[in-house]
């Protein structure tokens, strides 16, 4: 189906989201929108999905013009979204969610729709367990499901915004071959994103939004210089930071055994400098978090030690570890990082209320904010509530919340959903701190991140935890190796028992 926007304009009090978009996205195609963070891409989708009515303007379907105004009647022509932030679930298990929304199916025993389910599902390459529950499923399994639940509906044009943040290598392999096959067959795909190597090698055709407007349309073969230019107004270059590592030890691992279910990491041994940064590798789920989360406290290790400061802190509490100025910034800002519902002034308000005085006072708490959001370059006001921020400019709310002077950084995909610029960005805001002997260890899936931004890097596979590389000796085909378990030699391995399958 052919969707054509015309002249779509959207604004949230001073910002101007969509301004006089128009577009045509051809049937059959898979068509990338990318841009900048808050360029205004999620607000695009959600007009034409039903979630927002625009100001002005008008979709056409199939050459008529059509009347969205709620994700129903959106449904209704045949066009579902993935959202960006994955929407609420309710405690249910996969089946029950997959025939969510359906009519006329209930009728269907229960045997006979988990059947129906597993066919289909076969058809993508998908391998969910119809009768887990929801909430046990990773981000990507979650995006399968909800892919399969759209298509069930019928949906001719499915949207997927930044559909690639969260997920591992392989679920990105395997969501990339199902829209292919989808494109295949006629329906449309657009997929949001602002990682260019993705809507490189995926899509068919390309539009660019800057500042709610459109900047132009590309097609193959792409040209990156261009498309970051087109992105951002100018060229941007990648420098790698001078490493800012001093002697002094701040935390040290000795023999660390840590736990949870089904993984089990053994005998980590680690010497964290003050300014140095450690980055963690490897396929989600191999070990990284668990090793995060004992060295703040949120996990007990079941033996050896972790020594902050020289102060041997392996078994007190994450208050505890607070109060020696560990800080830990988790991957799901939504849920452990930021509260929905409460603006960004309530934050500060929150976490700077550190003497616990009774009385507030709002002024000062408005004032810091603004010099923060000045300072972090958030798109937003105190006043603005932190779910209606762009992707991006969460996660920059979520970093300018961090303490001034710590110890130890521990942060879980710090530039997840930032577009190139913000990350460089955010990454000089890291280094400045480790000028002033703050010690950092963070997980990316990035591995280009990792190299460049460590000092030393950890490699996980399956539990199995490398020696610390030395980043500046790491090639990226290496990294890519290891992370997969190959060319792991002997005196790369941690554990004397692991077998390594050259
Ligand atoms: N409900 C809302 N209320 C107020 N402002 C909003 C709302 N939704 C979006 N905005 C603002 O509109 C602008 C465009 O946001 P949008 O979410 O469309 O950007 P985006 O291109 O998807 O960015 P990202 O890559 O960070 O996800 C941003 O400045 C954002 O803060
Ligand atoms: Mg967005």
């Amino acid at each position: 189906m052919d969707i054509e926007f015309s002249e779509i304009n959207k604004s949230f009090g001073q910002v101007h989201a969509n301004a006089d978009i128009s577009l045509k996205i051809p049937g059959g195609e898979i068509f990338g929108i990318l841009g900048e963070n808050g360029a205004g891409k999620s607000t695009l989708m959600k007009v034409l999905s039903g979630y927002i009515n625009p100001d002005s303007g008008e979709i056409s379907l199939g050459g008529e013009v059509s009347h969205i105004s709620s994700p129903a009647d959106a449904i209704g022509y045949g066009i579902g979204m993935l959202h960006q932030d994955p929407l609420d679930f309710p405690p249910m298990q996969v089946i029950e969610n997959f025939v969510l929304g359906q009519k006329g199916r209930m009728i269907l025993t229960y045997k006979e729709r988990i059947k129906e389910f597993q066919t289909f599902q076969n058809k993508f390459g998908f391998s969910l367990d119809p009768r887990a529950y929801v909430e046990s499923l990773t981000v990507g399994e979650r995006q399968q499901l909800e892919i399969l639940r759209l298509l069930w509906l019928g949906v001719r044009v499915l949207i997927l915004d930044e559909p690639t943040t969260g997920i591992s290598a392989q679920q990105k392999d395997k969501l990339f071959r199902a829209l292919q096959l989808l494109a295949g067959e006629g329906k449309t795909i657009i997929f949001v994103s602002h990682k260019l190597e993705d809507v490189e090698s995926l899509c068919d055709e390309v539009v660019v939004l800057r500042k709610g407007r459109k900047v132009g349309k590309v097609s193959p073969p792409y040209k990156t210089d261009q498309l970051i230019e087109m992105m951002f107004g100018k060229q941007i270059t990648l420098l790698t930071p001078e490493p800012a590592v001093k002697e002094r030890v701040t935390l040290e691992l000795k023999d660390l055994v840590v736990e949870k279910y089904p993984l089990r990491i053994e005998d980590v041994n680690l010497q964290l400098k003050a300014g140095e940064v450690v980055g963690l590798s490897g396929m989600e789920g191999s070990g990284q978090d668990i090793l995060l989360r004992a060295c703040v406290g949120l996990l007990r290790p079941v033996a050896g030690q972790v020594i902050i400061n020289g102060k041997d802190l392996s078994h007190k509490t994450y208050l505890e570890f607070m109060q020696n100025k560990v800080s830990y910034l988790p991957a799901s800002r939504m849920e452990e990082g930021l509260v929905p519902g409460i603006s960004i002034a309530e934050h500060f308000t929150l976490t700077g209320n550190t003497d616990r005085k009774l009385f507030i006072d709002k002024e000062q708490f408005r004032q810091k904010t603004q010099e923060k959001i000045d300072e972090y370059h958030v798109i937003g006001r105190p006043e603005t509530p932190v779910e209606s921020l762009s992707g991006g400019n969460q996660q920059r709310v979520a970093l300018s919340l961090l303490k001034e002077s710590l110890n130890i950084l521990l942060l879980e995909h710090p530039t997840r959903g930032l577009d190139i610029e913000s990350a460089i960005y955010m990454w000089e805001k890291l280094k400045e701190r480790c000028k002033k002997e703050t010690s950092i260890i963070f997980i990316s899936a990035d591995l280009e991140e990792i190299l460049r931004y460590s000092d030393r890097v950890l490699v996980f596979f399956s539990g199995y935890v490398s020696k610390p590389l030395d980043s500046r000796h790491t090639s990226l085909e290496q990294l890519g190796q290891l992370i997969g378990g190959k060319g792991w030699e002997d005196e790369l391995v941690a554990k004397e028992s692991y077998e390594p399958s050259k």
